[in-house]
């Protein structure tokens, strides 16, 4: 067989009115990625041209498709007149003869590349058009396929023009098409306003075709893969499946979670082996956790590497530039952010460490703060292998401590401390013996105290 080549068109240039927000719709995000990223990176891995179809002065989701998908090509839809009219903004690369022309929408996160191929086997096996159809259990809002008594797929009627009976029909169109390049513009050119919303609709590509006597098809898939995210209701419902999709993935790539539902991932989370996962933790962007890391519950991690055997809470925070090695212990009611922690160093309950270099072996006490702020710069940190840090130390960036190092408790280390020395940063305690004593004797007399 030769190559069939293939222009994917993305849409994204709708209002997301129904969002009510300022954000446009395509860049809220599911699983710490936006709806447009999802799709591009399905899209991604299918091949071929990809054009992204924006609205006027949207250059945010044009920058967002340029991250998630180097070398698109981005068309501009200057007036949003419906869905197929924000396909012929891709005219150009249309009329570049691509084999097959897939339509996606940007607000259709959850599609998988694994349904856009199947859609593009249909035009291979001979369909002019192939539609992606679903049972929802709440229809609303979705556009049905009228299919004719043979089984035939002649139309898809938008809910706002359906008849009562259409609007019974459980078959909805999930959006996507795939069309046959070699007639996709002459059916998209005959698309018309005529009806409820006087947009050209895309769902109509099917009637013409029927009517021009081509070949359609309709395939079928799960709901959760074609969710649209219409309303803030509707993409907690696309965060929602995601979210058992990205859990069903790592419990199948053999992480222990035991209370799956109360874990929170993201689409880029990696976990090696032996990993386990504690109730209630949340796993922001750009977390990778090594063999045989262990997160204990009600952590929140963002931007952090674990290593591996290492241990982290309960009750911990791992913000961006957190970088823990090979079993670092990181207990309750630490926060790090932008440090380092080398192998096997601790902190174990109740500190800040930001802009921080921890040696190895490092221990780092309760209460501990790098004051790594000055109110207008942020300063480092670095403490040597093997070194101590007692509890309730402040030390003040930049500062480094060496190797093996003491800090007595409760100092403020505003200067540089050499390797295996000790430095206290505290007042000196003093002792007044009988003091308590004294003062007893003397309360209720009137008289003060010595
Ligand atoms: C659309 C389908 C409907 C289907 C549903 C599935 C049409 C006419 N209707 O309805 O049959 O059941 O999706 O989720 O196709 N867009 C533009 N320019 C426009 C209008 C829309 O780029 O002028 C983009 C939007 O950004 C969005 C996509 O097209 O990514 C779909 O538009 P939307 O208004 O959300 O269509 P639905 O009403 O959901
Ligand atoms: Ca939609």
């Amino acid at each position: 067989m030769t190559a069939r080549t293939c222009l994917t068109i993305v849409l994204a240039a709708g209002e997301g009115t129904r969002m009510r927000a300022s954000r446009p719709k395509v860049l809220h995000t599911i699983a710490g990625k936006s709806l447009i990223g999802h799709v591009l990176a399905a899209v991604g891995e299918i091949g071929g041209a990809v054009a992204v179809v924006v609205g006027p002065a949207q250059g945010v989701v044009v920058r967002a498709a340029d991250i998630a998908l180097p070398a698109v090509e981005i068309f501009v839809q200057e007036e949003r007149r419906g869905t197929a009219h924000a396909v012929l903004a891709a005219r150009p690369a249309l009329a570049r003869g691509p084999s097959d022309v897939l339509v996606v929408f940007a607000d259709t996160p959850l599609i998988t590349a694994r349904t856009l191929a199947r859609l593009r086997e249909a035009l291979a096996s001979g369909a002019d058009i192939a539609v992606l159809g679903f049972r929802p259990a709440d229809a609303s809002g979705y556009g049905r396929l009228i299919v004719d008594p043979t089984g035939a797929l002649v139309a898809i009627r938008e809910e706002k023009d359906a008849s009562p009976d259409e609007r019974r029909i459980a078959l909805c169109n999930a959006g996507l098409m795939a069309l046959s390049g070699r007639t996709a513009l002459a059916i998209l050119d005959r698309i018309g306003d005529d009806n409820a919303k006087r947009e050209f609709y895309l769902t109509d590509a099917v009637a013409i075709a029927a009517g021009m006597g081509l070949a359609t098809r309709a395939l079928e898939t799960e709901e959760d893969e074609v969710r649209g995210v219409n309303t803030q209701a509707q993409l907690a419902e696309a965060e929602a499946a995601l979210q058992r999709r990205l859990r069903a993935a790592a419990h199948e790539a053999g992480v222990v979670m035991f209370a799956p539902d109360t874990v929170h991932l993201c689409a880029d989370t990696k976990f090696g082996r032996d990993v386990t996962v504690e109730p209630y933790v949340v796993f922001g962007p750009g977390v990778t956790i090594e063999d045989g890391a262990v997160i204990r519950s009600f952590s929140h991690l963002e931007g952090a590497s674990v290593g591996p055997g290492a241990r982290v809470g309960p009750f911990a925070r791992l913000r961006p530039g957190a970088r823990l090695d090979a079993d670092v212990h990181i207990g309750n009611f630490v926060e790090i952010k932008e440090a380092r922690f080398a192998a096997g160093a601790k902190a174990n309950h109740l500190a800040y460490i930001g802009d921080a270099s921890v040696g190895a072996a490092a221990n780092i006490g309760a209460g501990t703060i790098t004051c790594n702020y000055d109110g207008h710069d942020k300063h480092r940190t670095e403490i040597g292998d093997g070194a101590f840090i007692g509890s309730n130390s402040a030390l003040v960036a930049p500062v480094k401590i060496g190797e093996r190092a003491y800090i007595g408790s409760g100092s403020v280390i505003t200067r540089d401390v050499p390797a295996d020395a000790l430095a206290l940063g505290r007042a000196r305690q003093s002792v007044k013996e009988g003091w308590a004593a004294r003062l007893r004797a003397l309360l209720g007399t009137g008289r003060k105290p010595p």
